[in-house]
């Protein structure tokens, strides 16, 4: 069984996708973690996020995998260092190219060829897992979002700057030539505004189990 969900950052799709793997007993795939993960690459190995052949170099020479739930770069357990201002920008543009794009998708399925998953990212549903058998688009106001970073992290940025980077991201993220982010025809659309996070995780277990697909 394949659930693929899709949708920008700040909708709850990582927390949902979590709570709903482990509420099922099947593999959580954050798809996000593979593009940072290359950007965390990139950014150590000097190289500019700007030069697409040498960013797609390292893509490929990245050793991707998923342990006990943490994801590891090149054998190491990166899943702490995913997640920082530089990385949130740059995985944004570095994802944007459609040769890094390959490489992550191939590892993708090999990792879960064979597996009961729910994946989550911004072409699940479109490119990745087309034939999924129960697909979501999570949607949420940009201000919503950029409030739910914020109170994670106050002390991060000013409220004006997350708002400001949630629209660029989305921006780049919808306007990407392979993979941007879409609502596919056959997607149950979700807007989790005002919604707490087991609401969302019910509408998805709800949908999952009242279907004769499983
Ligand atoms: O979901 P996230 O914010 O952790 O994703 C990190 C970056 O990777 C984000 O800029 C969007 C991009 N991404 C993508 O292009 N395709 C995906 N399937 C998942 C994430």
């Amino acid at each position: 069984m394949i659930i693929a969900i899709d949708g920008p950052a700040g909708v709850g799709k990582s927390s949902v996708a979590k709570n709903v793997a482990k509420e099922l007993g099947i593999y959580y795939l954050n798809s996000g973690n593979f593009y940072r993960a290359v950007t965390l690459r990139v950014l150590r190995n000097g190289v500019d996020p700007a030069d697409n052949a040498k960013c797609e170099e390292q893509a490929a020479l990245a050793d991707f995998d998923v342990v006990n739930g943490r994801f590891c770069l090149d054998g190491e357990d990166v899943e702490d260092k995913l997640h920082t201002p530089e990385i949130d920008l740059n995985a944004s543009r570095i994802s944007v190219n459609p040769n890094v794009r390959a490489i992550v998708n191939k590892r993708i399925h090999e990792l879960t060829e064979k597996l009961s998953i729910i994946a989550e990212g911004r072409d699940m549903t479109t490119v990745v897992f087309p034939d999924a058998e129960f697909k979501f688009f999570f949607d949420a106001k940009p201000e919503v979002r950029a409030k739910r970073r914020f109170d994670q992290n106050p002390e991060a940025m000013p409220y004006e700057q997350v708002l400001a980077e949630i629209i660029e991201r989305d921006h780049i993220d919808r306007n990407k030539p392979v993979g941007g982010l879409k609502i596919s025809a056959d997607s149950a659309y979700i807007d989790t505004s005002y919604l707490t996070l087991n609401e969302v995780c019910e509408k998805v277990l709800k949908a999952v189990r009242s279907s004769s697909k499983v």
